[in-house]
């Protein structure tokens, strides 16, 4: 696969932040019951902080498979398995639409039943279970705690660069939330995750890298979902072809003509990510779990 430049791209993170980060979640990880991680389905591997089991070491951890409208729902299910043989508790959601989020409140109760008894026998009942909820930007945090509290707590949408400190959300039922805005993990050493992370939208590659990454994603696609590929651009991957020949074989069966012979490769690059984005590839995952 071609190398993407990512000093090139727009990228609002950087190791700076992974150390604030870092610390933010050690500072606060002791007013909390809990750690809930809401992950992109379809890339929870690149979009786990990774230093997570270390941070979150003995406490009750819960994990939202986020977006899992957009993720391949067997690959879904391989997850789950894998997260709960490490003994972390799965929720699988789509914010966007709210499916599955009903299940957090008594996922929660579940996970954190000793601390409620606990707090039960000191006369506390009343005293809210606190939460602190982990995702990088553009995971669906904001929708999700939104869903939650049934009310516009967290404010969802784009805002590249805004970073906000830490705040409680009071939800009913005795449920206190930490959101967490701001906190900007992944690292860029591996060229992978980078990938995955600007595939997926989570980060922005400016134009000029859109077209690396959008053939990187076509050698991805011819791999893993060929059909899919057949079925939305209506051709049949070669094997032979390389990434930019797979987009131009794409680009040609939609008429993106530039001039006599020459198709444009970056209005597919764009077109393809900007299909994925919206579903209309189908519902595919990039990560496996090992
Ligand atoms: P954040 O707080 O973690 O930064 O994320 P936020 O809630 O702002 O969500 C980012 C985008 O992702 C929002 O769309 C939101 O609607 C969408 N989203 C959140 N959860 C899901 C989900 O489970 N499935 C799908 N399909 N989308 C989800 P947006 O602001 O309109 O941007 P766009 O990404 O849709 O263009």
């Amino acid at each position: 696969m071609a190398d993407i430049n990512f000093e090139k791209m727009n990228i609002q993170w950087f190791p700076g932040h992974m150390t604030k980060a870092q610390r933010m979640i050690e500072d606060s990880i002791k007013l909390v019951d809990a750690v809930c991680e809401i992950l992109d389905a379809r890339i929870p591997n690149s979009s786990r902080n990774p230093d997570i089991d270390r941070l979150a070491a003995g406490k009750p951890r819960l994990i939202i498979l986020n977006r899992v409208d957009l993720a391949d729902p067997e690959i879904t299910a391989q997850w789950k398995k894998h997260f709960e043989s490490q003994g972390i508790k799965i929720l699988e959601t789509d914010a966007k639409t709210g499916k599955g989020v009903n299940g957090f409140v008594p996922a929660l109760r579940e996970l954190l039943s000793d601390k409620i008894a606990e707090y039960a026998a000191k006369g506390q009942a009343s005293r809210p279970l606190r939460v602190m909820i982990l995702g990088i930007p553009n995971v669906g945090k904001s929708t999700f705690i939104n869903k939650v509290a049934k009310r516009k707590a967290a404010v969802a949408g784009d805002k590249p660069g805004v970073t906000r400190g830490k705040q409680w959300i009071s939800i009913d039922r005795g449920l206190d939330l930490l959101d967490t805005p701001g906190i900007l993990w992944p690292k860029f050493d591996s060229q992978e995750v980078g990938e995955m992370l600007a595939i997926t939208n989570a980060i922005k590659a400016d134009v000029l890298d859109k077209e690396t990454l959008g053939a990187n994603f076509m050698l991805r696609l011819r791999e893993m979902y060929p059909d899919a590929l057949t079925q939305r651009y209506k051709f049949v991957p070669d094997s032979d072809m390389n990434g930019y020949e797979l987009l131009e074989e794409a680009a040609k069966k939609r008429g993106f003509l530039v001039s006599r012979g020459e198709y444009d490769i970056e209005r597919m690059a764009n077109t393809l990510l900007g299909e994925y984005h919206d579903g209309k590839l189908g519902r595919i995952s990039l990560e496996k779990p090992e």
